[in-house]
This record gives C-alpha cells, structure tokens and sequence, in this order.
C-alpha cells in the first residue's frame, strides 16, 4: 500500500485531485474509514463532543488526546494521521506546544498535527516544523475559541474578520504548514483563500472552491440526531440501523429467541 504523505497533498491540490479526509477517534471506525481509501484521518479534539459528550471541545485533554490518536494510528495502513493539540497543550507557550507535538508523536504514532489559531500561535509552528513535525493550520470557526465567538455562526462575514483571516492564511503558508482546515466560512472567501495559498485548503463549511473536504465522521453518518447543521450531508442513518439492531436484540432475548441450538454449545 502506497501511503498518502504531505507531500502526495501538495501535488494532488497542483492537479486538481480533491482530498478526502473525515474524523475517526478509535482502532474499528479508523480501520474501516482507512480501508475505504480515505486520504486524511483525523483524531479531531471533537471527540471531546462526539466520543465523550462534552458539550465543547475544551475539555480534552493531551493524555485522552493521545489514547485515541494511538488507537487510530494501529488501525491504519495508507491515510495520512493528523492529531488535534488540544485546548489548554499550546496556546500562549511555544515551547509548551513544542512539547505536547513530541508527546503525541512519540506516544501515538502520528503523522502530523493540527492547530488553531493564526498569526498569535506563529511563534509555536515554527517551533515546532523546526523539529520536524508537520503542522496543518485550522482558521475560520475556531471552536477552541468559542466563549470568544459566542456562537458556532458562520465567520468572517465582515470585512475586517475576513481581511485577518486571508492575511493569517498567507502567513500559515509561508511559515511552512502542509495543509490548512477553513471551517465555516463564506465560500467565496473560502475560494479567495485557496487560490492565495500554495498549500492545500480543507474545507468544513466553505463551499466547494477549496482543495478538499472534511466531516465529522459520527456527523456524516448519522449517529447523533440532532446536530443539523447546513454544511453536513449524511451518508447513513446509523442512528435508526443500531436502535432497531438493539430493539431486535432486546426483543429475542425477552422471547427467548436468543440464543438458539446453534449458537449454543453442548
Ligand atoms: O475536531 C475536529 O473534528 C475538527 C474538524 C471539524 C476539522 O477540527
Ligand atoms: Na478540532
């Protein structure tokens, strides 16, 4: 198997070739997502929501950051393996961030890691490309950022925000980033930002005119219910197949359906 590297990203943005990437948090999710050729996994510090139930991605930690990052990394044989640093493991540190970056990558396996923020975090990029480490940036809905935000409302939909977050993504590029995550945007910024920079653009929210696109995978395939949000398309309703799955399950042990002759050892 031929593995997808940073460098593999580049070329498929100069092509043309879109880029597939979506979360995955644990070893049987990432074996399946890998083996159906996605190009980019990511352990994203939404697994603070979607694996643990918080109801922000702020109380993740660096530690619970790594056990999932480890899981995925043993499943996966071809994509690429981006880890979030969570809030709380770089912000205002440089050194800090260049620290939390070895852990995961001693601990987990990893291939890379990803970061919010712009300009304010420039100084722990270069720190931490200096030692060799891929950083993918992540502007627009920031959520680590979000008792500043207020809201998960679209971004940069004023001139001056807008203004800041092109100049923040030259910058991501010229620093040395592989790749950058635009969440919740208006597409045709998004559009302006990907056609300034030399890097891949990733998308989440931000139209069609970036180099690819990525989703939340739970989201994507319809296990929780209630989170609708415009950008996202479902792709299954595992919601209803593993209710009715239990429900079925449930039932034949009641009935004493389950277990039968066969599945019994005598
Ligand atoms: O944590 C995450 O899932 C993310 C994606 C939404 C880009 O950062
Ligand atoms: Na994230």
């Amino acid at each position: 198997i031929k593995k997808v590297t940073t460098h593999k990203l580049l070329e498929m943005k100069h092509k043309g070739e879109k880029i597939s990437m979506l979360t995955a948090y644990d070893y049987s999710l990432a074996k399946i997502v890998d083996e159906a050729g996605i190009d980019i996994i990511l352990v994203g510090d939404s697994a603070s929501n979607v694996m643990a139930g918080y109801e922000t991605t702020l109380p993740i930690t660096l530690d619970q950051m790594i056990y999932h990052a480890a899981s995925v990394v043993r499943a996966v044989k071809r994509a690429l393996v981006v880890v979030d640093l969570p809030f709380g493991s770089y912000q205002g540190n440089s050194k800090e961030a260049l620290q939390s970056t070895i852990r995961i990558m001693k601990e987990t396996g990893g291939h890379a890691i990803k970061m919010e923020g712009g300009a304010e975090i420039g100084e722990s990029i270069t720190r931490i490309l200096s030692a060799g480490v891929p950083v993918m940036g992540h502007l627009g809905l920031t959520p680590q950022s979000i008792y500043k935000f207020g809201t998960y409302n679209v971004r940069a939909k004023e001139e001056a925000e807008a203004k800041k977050l092109l100049e923040d993504a030259m910058l991501l590029d010229k620093l040395g980033c592989f790749a950058l995550v635009l969440e919740k945007i208006p597409a045709m910024l998004a559009k302006q930002v990907a056609e300034s920079v030399s890097i891949p653009v990733i998308g989440i929210g931000a139209g069609p005119y970036v180099d690819g696109q990525v989703l939340v995978l739970h989201d994507m395939l319809g296990i929780n219910k209630d989170f609708s949000p415009r950008f996202l398309r479902r792709y299954a309703d595992l919601n209803s197949i593993i209710h009715q799955a239990v429900e079925k399950y449930i039932e034949d042990v009641k009935n004493k359906d389950f277990p039968n002759e066969k599945e019994s050892y005598f």
